[in-house]
């Protein structure tokens, strides 16, 4: 189990930055490409960070996670936004979006590219006609050169020690999150073992082609062209017209 009640608490105090970050590029595009989207969904919306901007400009915002701890956290930070603890392989929503997002690494928790396909096909039918769809993720190179630290995380509330390593062959980076929370006087410890798949591009868009999307790639970092190299890429997304 990740995204457990002690972690969801940790992530929303200090993994939550990338929301802010990503907000001013993801409100152009939609504001240049669809000015007149009103409904907006973020699948594997976290406790929230993106759907607070979203819903203080003025869109009605759903967020759904398979953390019912992330999205017990997300429901008091965004009380304007619906929420709903599903699965994104199995997305089932009665409402369709003009815009779907899905940002940070919450793509690359599906390891099997039989589940990213999955997942591409739920939101390609949860998207109106001309809708929007935007994601960023790891890829293969991101989590090779990232994913072989160990850091710590400190304050006098916590100690989280975060160790990550990636297999280059299998394509797959684990993370160990290891907490020491302070109650009273003692510290409660816990684990949480975090999988995530390293995807090549030519793996992410190959998916998209066959699920129907056409696209544009950005890089996930510094938002401009990709690079050779992109740790992380951002694809802006449309359903092709058949
Ligand atoms: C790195 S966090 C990103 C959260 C949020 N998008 C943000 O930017 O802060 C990844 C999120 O994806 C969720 N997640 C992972 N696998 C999922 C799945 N199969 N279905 C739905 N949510 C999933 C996790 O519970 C977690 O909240």
């Amino acid at each position: 189990m990740v995204y457990g009640k002690h972690f969801a608490r940790i992530y929303d105090a200090k993994w939550t930055p990338w929301g802010k970050k990503l907000w001013p590029f993801l409100f152009k595009v939609v504001r240049e490409k669809r000015p007149e989207a009103e409904t907006w969904l973020d699948v594997c919306c976290g406790t929230g960070s993106l759907l607070e901007y979203v819903c203080k400009r003025g869109f009605s915002g759903v967020g759904v996670d398979n953390s019912r701890h992330q999205i017990k956290i997300a429901k008091s930070n965004v009380s304007e936004a619906k929420f709903y603890t599903q699965d994104i392989r199995s997305l089932s929503l009665s409402q369709k979006f003009d815009v779907i997002t899905c940002t940070y690494d919450s793509l690359n928790y599906l390891t099997v590219k039989r589940d990213l396909e999955r997942a591409f096909c739920k939101i390609s039918s949860h998207l109106n006609p001309d809708g929007i769809f935007i994601f960023d993720m790891n890829t293969y190179e991101g989590l090779q050169d990232q994913w072989s630290k160990t850091f710590t995380v400190r304050d006098p509330s916590m100690t989280i020690i975060v160790e990550s390593s990636f297999d280059s062959k299998r394509e797959i980076g684990q993370c160990i999150i290891t907490g020491f929370l302070k109650e009273g006087r003692l510290f409660r410890k816990f684990e949480e073992i975090h999988i995530e798949r390293g995807y090549r591009s030519a793996e992410i868009e190959q998916l998209l082609t066959k699920t129907g999307f056409s696209f544009r790639k950005y890089d996930g970092n510094t938002l401009k062209r990709p690079k050779k190299r992109s740790g992380r890429l951002l694809y802006i997304c449309h359903r092709r017209l058949s």
